[in-house]
């Protein structure tokens, strides 16, 4: 009985339909697939998905680990499938998580920002980089976010806590209200 790790980076053969809540749908179905058999399998891992790549992480005994990579390598909802990392581990460290989904974000913009890097390109990602990114995944609490990589990028552009809807309605609410007080002192 032998631990192994795998690390493998691909391209999304499909376009990412725009969801503004929510995981992008064909995603979302690859990560139903995965948590049911990897919980029968005693595989553990994460997935990362942002500007069309996926990164994916998996941990587990050498036999079931090689059975599903030569499973999701076959899969046609991705190309270019290149492996980082192979080699055995003592223990498995995504404890509790047949399949972590970091859908996105802030920590890995920072990371890619600190790399040079514009885009999610883990194809490209040297030994150091992959180790990075496996550590910001297990270590990422976003499993509760429904943010898209992109969408994550354009909220460090986004200064206000209230929508600008409700601020303009409640400045109007305000001037409404000092009219009424100002009409009602001159009637008093
Ligand atoms: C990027 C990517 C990651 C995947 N990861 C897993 C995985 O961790 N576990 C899994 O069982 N299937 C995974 N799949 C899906 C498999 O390729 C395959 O479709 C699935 O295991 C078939 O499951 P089924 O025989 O229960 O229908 C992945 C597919 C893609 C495209």
């Amino acid at each position: 009985m032998s631990l192994i790790r795998l690390a493998y980076a691909s391209e999304a053969t499909f376009k990412a339909k725009p969801v503004e809540k929510g995981v992008e749908p064909n995603v979302a179905r690859i990560l139903m697939e995965s948590r049911r058999n990897n919980a029968k399998n005693e595989i553990v891992g994460g997935l990362y998905y942002g500007d069309d790549q996926f990164f994916q992480y998996l941990e587990g005994e050498e036999e079931a680990v090689g059975r599903l990579y030569d499973r999701i390598a076959r899969d046609e909802r991705h190309r270019n499938v290149v492996i980082l990392l192979e080699e055995p581990i003592k223990q498995r460290t995504f404890t509790n998580w047949s399949m972590k989904y970091v859908p996105l974000s802030s920590d890995v913009n920072r990371f890619l920002d600190s790399q040079g890097m514009d885009t999610f390109r883990p194809s490209e990602f040297n030994r150091s980089q992959c180790e990075e990114m496996v550590t910001l995944i297990r270590n990422s609490s976003q499993e509760g976010r429904v943010v898209s990589h992109d969408g994550a990028r354009n909220d460090r552009n986004k200064q206000s806590v209230i929508p600008k809807g409700i601020l303009m309605g409640l400045i109007a609410a305000g001037i409404c209200l000092v009219g009424a007080m100002a009409y009602v002192s001159t009637m008093l």
